[in-house]
């Protein structure tokens, strides 16, 4: 079953290489993927998913589309177009630092350390956090940290390593553990935003931006919870961030409908049109790979944690990809970007088909993303 839904991913991916061009697809409307210039935070899954189809199949046609996106992200750096946000550590893990992972390219190395440090310049003092959007002299804007954050940080940890500068690593670090203390609630479940006063560092309150209110759990914050804190751990073997994707990802599982895949909020009212985030349950795929790859056999979570994996990966496949519709775009149906915001409620999302197909290469080919360094 894995390998049938890879083959139709891949062949999919190909396809659109000629329908996309040098545009980057971000969530699609009635079916078809809205197309933008490289100037938004979604634009490294498409080359992410471009350099997964690479190593997979090894056709070079992938290998030439993946290198055109990173051009275009070192021309993105050069011009410094839309980088005030946090979102950096998105956009080039998964393109530069991808192109680095296979194969090497020095230039590549050498563009992403760029990128971390445009990261570090949101680092924010006497609050120490990492400002998520906005620039530093937005008055609403300069307290606010986000739970999707924990995905930007494996660019910084990375950043460490390869230069021995640790600077980039203990801000990591401090986002984490920030993010732990005050984004995840007593009972596992996430705020999805949080203030500090920008002068002062003092902690304000939590709020949503695209959940249901601003005490409810936004699905997709839970599912960056889940993979942001195991990637957290990988970097730092600090226990406690093992122990926050362990909690998260319970919650998540815990609280998942019939068919295994997440509806937007876990806080919206529940019928027969409430609309589903297929894009968190992938991620917490992915997630969930990384988290199981850390717990030893003896660990009492990992057997519910392997077969709610499988319910949730088969459930993806048999009853939300596209897998036979020839010329669907996406690959994943019923993702939700910004439901009160009335944008995209339920259609593909790129970050979606790239987590649906990184779960898919580990889980079939062990092969991860482009988080960190292989081994
Ligand atoms: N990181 C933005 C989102 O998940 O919509």
């Amino acid at each position: 079953m894995w390998t049938q839904a890879i083959e139709d991913a891949v062949a999919k991916t190909l396809r659109n290489i000629e329908r996309f061009g040098d545009k980057f697809p971000h969530v699609s409307l009635n079916g078809t993927y809205g197309l933008n210039d490289n100037d938004d935070w979604t634009d490294g899954f498409w080359s992410g998913m471009l350099w997964l189809c690479y190593e997979y199949s090894g056709n070079e046609r992938f290998r030439q589309a993946a290198e055109a996106t990173v051009a275009s992200f070192r021309k993105r750096m050069q011009e410094h177009v839309v980088l005030d946000h946090h979102d950096i550590g998105f956009l080039y893990s998964l393109s530069s630092k991808a192109q680095w992972i296979v194969s090497r390219d020095e230039s590549a190395r050498q563009l992403t350390l760029q990128a971390a440090d445009a990261l570090m310049k949101r680092w924010r003092e006497p609050g120490g956090y990492i400002q998520a959007w906005g620039r530093k002299d937005d008055a609403k804007e300069a307290g606010r940290i986000i739970i999707d954050c924990l995905l930007n940080l494996p660019l910084l940890y990375w950043a460490s390593e390869q230069t021995g500068d640790p600077v980039y690593r203990n801000a990591a670090a401090a986002q984490a553990e920030k993010s732990r203390r005050y984004l995840v609630r007593g009972d596992d479940s996430s705020y999805h935003t949080f203030f500090f006063n920008p002068e002062t560092g003092e902690p304000i309150g939590g709020a949503t931006h695209q959940g249901y209110s601003n005490g409810s759990t936004w699905t997709r914050g839970q599912a960056w919870g889940v993979y942001g804190f195991a990637l957290s751990y990988r970097y730092t073997k600090n226990p406690l961030f093992l122990e926050s994707s362990k909690r998260l990802a319970r919650y998540f599982l815990n609280h998942l409908p019939e068919d295994h895949v997440a509806y937007w909020d876990f806080n919206a009212p529940v019928h027969a049109d409430t609309y589903r985030d297929s894009s968190a349950s992938a991620i917490v795929a992915a997630g969930l790979l990384e988290l199981i790859s850390h717990l030893d056999e003896q660990d009492p979570d990992r057997s519910y944690f392997q077969d709610m994996l499988l319910k949730s990966m088969t459930s993806l496949v048999e009853r939300y990809a596209t897998i036979g519709e020839e010329d669907a775009e996406g690959l994943l149906k019923r993702g939700s970007y910004y439901v009160h915001g009335g944008i995209s409620p339920d259609d593909y999302m790129i970050w979606g088909d790239y987590f649906y197909l990184e779960a898919l290469m580990r889980m079939e080919k062990g092969l991860t993303g482009y988080w960190y360094e292989r081994e």
